[in-house]
């Protein structure tokens, strides 16, 4: 089997303060993990050192490793929680054009990819708008076309669900389930992530726990207790 990603013993410290300590684990092509913990526990921190935004004190983490033989995937697309802080252009347009443009994608063939992911989200009425006029949810279901459109080898999402009305929630979940990529994703809506996602990371006391069987956590009140998930 290959490996998509594998981290060996890395620890990530933000100055003096250590977050994640001798972090090891391997995600392999197509799978969903939910990436679990309390607030605080180090979720964003995992994904933003996945996205090489962090560097790793000790140990390392690597990609596509024994496929590729180097070291950052081109194909990772990842949605943050704050969405103002990754939306880069002044139309909605041109903000899902920028990606498939990077991609090579001839441009008679961008168009129809746009309007099918702002179709998919409901965003096609802001085509020309102006991101920043966009709700809060809407961003985040722009960066959700963004990456519809991409069709990223992985998705990292980091609180897809947040600022999502119930109906989108319901919504994002089929969308994730139907995408057939590796996926990471971190949420607190455990009745929704455990409909898609088979395996989950369990952050807590700055070391990481992993439960090959979601329900294996989920359906256990002593372990959601005792990783204070509960
Ligand atoms: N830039 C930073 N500088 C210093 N400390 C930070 C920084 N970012 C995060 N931290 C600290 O690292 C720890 C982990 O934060 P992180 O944001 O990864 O948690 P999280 O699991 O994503 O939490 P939440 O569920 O609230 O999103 C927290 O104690 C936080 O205060
Ligand atoms: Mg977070």
């Amino acid at each position: 089997m290959s490996f998509i990603i594998v981290a060996e013993n890395t620890t990530y410290r933000y100055g003096a303060k250590i977050v994640l300590e001798n972090i090891s684990f391997q995600i392999s092509e197509k799978e969903k993990i939910a990436l679990l913990g309390k607030n605080g526990s180090g979720k964003s921190t995992l994904i933003k050192a996945i996205n090489r935004l962090i560097p790793s004190y000790s140990g390392r983490i690597s990609f596509r490793f024994e496929k590729l033989r180097h070291d950052y995937p081109t194909d990772i697309y990842t949605i943050f929680s704050h969405p103002d802080e990754q939306i880069l252009m002044n139309t909605v347009y041109s903000e899902l054009a920028l990606g498939l443009l990077q991609q090579g994608r001839k441009e008679e063939e961008i168009d129809a990819i746009i309007e099918k992911s702002l179709s998919y989200f409901g965003l096609l009425p802001y085509i020309h708008e102006s991101p920043y006029c966009l709700s809060s949810g809407e961003k985040k279901k722009l960066l959700l076309a963004t990456a519809f459109s991409l069709n990223p080898g992985i998705l990292v999402l980091d609180e897809p669900f947040s600022n999502l009305d119930a109906k989108s929630k319901k919504e994002l979940s089929l969308y994730i389930s139907k995408l057939d990529c590796t996926q990471i994703i971190a949420s607190h809506e455990y009745e929704y992530i455990r409909s898609f996602c088979t395996k989950a990371f369990v952050l807590y006391n700055h070391r990481l726990f992993i439960f090959d069987r979601i329900q294996d956590i989920l359906d256990n009140p002593s372990f959601l207790a005792e990783y204070e998930l509960s």
